[in-house]
């Protein structure tokens, strides 16, 4: 089974009452999920590979490191969207690939309506966003549409997860390794995640 990492620092804990609170207009949230997916950004990132490199400091040759993997963000959009920055701001060289995907507000499975990723995806580490996992059908979708694509080692980060969804993606993608601000309680009857914080999407955008 794929390992769960539940992300636990005071800022995130912060962050998380400022996304979950309705009083938090649009501007405010889209800072704020930007803020906190930095913080799960330097958790889902300590499996990036490193190489040895020479460098000159003022005073002599010494050796540090570089980054050796080949790095993509890719997006769920739309929400995806809003933690990208919070990802490529430590590896600013990082390629970013997009997955449109929308849940159908009927059967809540997902439809996907955008795809533009790297050709570079075989030989990356490959980190995909989505702030929400609720049932876990939009990131079990794009995940294997990625390893379709040749992806191979994929990490699966988001802001407030649903025992629903960590179950499905575990069992359906038992080699991603889910990182997460929180588990919520569960999922309601239309499918949104409580006690969760909306529609992240909607919130990021300003769309209601
Ligand atoms: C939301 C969310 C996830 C998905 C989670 O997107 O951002 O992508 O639903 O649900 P799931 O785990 O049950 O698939 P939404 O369909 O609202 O689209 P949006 O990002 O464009 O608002």
């Amino acid at each position: 089974m794929s390992s769960l990492t539940v992300v636990d620092h005071p800022l995130l804990k912060r962050d998380l009452t400022i996304l979950r609170s309705r009083e938090t207009p649009h501007g405010a949230f889209r800072k704020t999920v930007s803020d906190a997916a930095a913080i799960l950004a330097y958790e889902a990132m300590q499996e990036v590979d490193l190489k040895d490199k020479t460098i000159e400091t003022p005073l002599e040759s010494t050796t540090g490191y570089e980054i050796a993997d080949e790095v993509i963000v890719v997006p769920i959009m739309r929400a995806g969207l809003g933690m990208v920055d919070g990802f490529v701001r430590f590896i600013p060289e990082a390629r970013v690939g997009h997955l449109g995907m929308q849940r159908d507000e009927e059967t809540y499975d997902p439809v996907d309506y955008y795809s533009n990723i790297p050709d570079t995806i075989s030989e990356a580490r490959v980190f995909v966003v989505d702030p929400m996992l609720a049932t876990g059908g939009s990131a079990s979708f794009a995940i294997e549409h990625l390893k379709q694509r040749g992806a191979e080692r994929i990490h699966f980060a988001c802001l407030v997860a649903a025992p629903e969804g960590i179950e499905r993606l575990q069992s359906d993608h038992s080699d991603v390794p889910i990182v997460t601000a929180t588990v919520d309680r569960e999922l309601d009857d239309n499918a949104f995640i409580r006690p969760g914080l909306g529609d992240a999407g909607d919130r990021i955008f300003g769309t209601t």
